[in-house]
């Protein structure tokens, strides 16, 4: 089993990374520190780990920086002592990586790079690089089969293009300069501090004002949902036990049409929260809108290599781990009303600016 001193997280302040954060100190038995290297973009909140901060103070730091600065990188690395990074951080929705790619390429790609060429400056001080990437590097299925980690890559939008090209710049410092690496290629995630821009916070929060419900197309496309917290457990596991080179796939064995999770959510909904004014059922505000260019047809992962290597399992279903989401959303009005109204970005330049 490894064991880390000094780790760095890129884009803590994110979804999975806030989670995954939360998960080291809360959950595994990790006695060391927490660099969050973030450069707090509109998917960047550091009020999602408030909590943590008070907690673990000294434990805890929130570096506001930019991977896309190669000495800012390197600099941390040093001052700090990093013996891991968890690299997070990224440009993730694949909607405006088809608006505007360029930051794709710069934080996905170049920004990854500076991290490699960094840790490769710190020798043998550095035990592990690991890299957060995605399923959607290995483009689309049909409606059958399953990807692994021998899938050969096809990805599809500029996001996943950057993504896949991180994949190899990583890969590529393992065999080249024998640099420790692991990397994840995960499916979509859900759960708790979720920017409501992807499908099942952007669900959730407009069938709760009874807003229109933006369904891509006839909502045909599958996708397979993982909940975050397992997603995290399986990152821990890997960069804890798994041998340096090495890639894994995880997903959440839960398959769904987004008209199903789209239908599922607005049954939650209806469920726990007061009736729409109209009394009509949430599925009636529906609205199917023109499909995303490109748009991959079905993701799907087989996760038998680290369910057989090391025993990570999911331990949310599909019914809990949904019901988990809706219900936090209903209780974190705080948090919500932060970032639907921007008012976050007030606290981080109040709070962070000086730093
Ligand atoms: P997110 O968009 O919620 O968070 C990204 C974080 O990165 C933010 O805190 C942002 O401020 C930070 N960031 C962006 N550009 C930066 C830069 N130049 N320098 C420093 N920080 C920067 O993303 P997420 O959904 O939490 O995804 C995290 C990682 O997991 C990404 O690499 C993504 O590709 C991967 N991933 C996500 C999913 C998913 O379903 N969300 C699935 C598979 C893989
Ligand atoms: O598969 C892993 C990937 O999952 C990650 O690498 C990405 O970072 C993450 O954003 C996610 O990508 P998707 O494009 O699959 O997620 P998104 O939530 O944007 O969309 C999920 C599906 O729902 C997709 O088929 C598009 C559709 N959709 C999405 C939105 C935002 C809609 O129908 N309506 C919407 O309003």
């Amino acid at each position: 089993m490894r064991r880390f001193k000094n780790i760095l997280v890129t884009g803590g302040a994110g979804f999975i990374g806030s989670n995954f954060i939360r998960h080291a100190f809360e959950r595994t038995d990790f006695d060391g520190r927490i660099v969050n290297f973030d450069a707090l973009t509109y998917a960047g909140n550091p009020r999602s780990l408030s909590d943590i901060e008070a907690k673990f103070g000294p434990r805890y730091r929130l570096l506001h920086a930019d991977i896309r600065d190669a000495s800012a990188v390197r600099e941390a690395m040093e001052r700090f002592e990093i013996d891991a990074v968890v690299h997070f951080a990224a440009e993730s929705h694949v909607d405006r990586s088809i608006v505007a790619p360029d930051d794709f390429v710069q934080t996905n790609i170049v920004g990854t790079f500076n991290l490699l060429q960094a840790a490769r400056e710190r020798g043998g001080a550095l035990a592990l690089f690991h890299h957060v990437s995605t399923d959607e590097v290995f483009g689309s299925l049909g409606p059958t089969g399953f990807f692994t980690e021998t899938t050969p890559y096809a990805p599809h939008s500029p996001y996943s293009a950057s993504k896949a090209s991180s994949d190899h710049l990583v890969r590529a410092f393992h065999d080249t300069y024998g640099l420790p690496t692991t990397i994840t290629n995960c499916s979509n995630n859900y759960g708790p501090y979720q920017f409501p821009e992807k499908l099942i916070p952007l669900m959730i929060l407009n069938a709760l004002e009874g807003r229109p419900l933006p369904v891509y197309g006839a909502g045909l496309n599958v996708r397979d949902w993982l909940h975050v917290e397992d997603h995290c457990e399986a990152i821990w596991t890997v960069i804890t036990r798994a041998e340096s080179g090495s890639t894994w796939c995880v997903g959440g064995r839960n398959e769904r049409t987004n008209a199903d999770v789209v239908r599922t959510i607005c049954e939650i909904v209806d469920r726990m929260a007061p009736p729409l004014q109209s009394g009509a059922p949430r599925a009636s505000l529906v609205t199917h809108v023109a499909d995303r260019p490109g748009h991959d047809l079905r993701y799907a992962i087989d996760c038998s290599k680290i369910e057989n290597a090391f025993g990570w399992t999911q331990s949310y279903t599909a019914e809990n781990g949904f019901d988990q989401t809706v219900r936090w959303y209903l209780d974190n009005h705080a948090w919500v009303d932060s970032v639907r109204t921007g008012a976050y970005r007030d606290w981080i330049e109040k709070n962070y600016a000086a730093r």
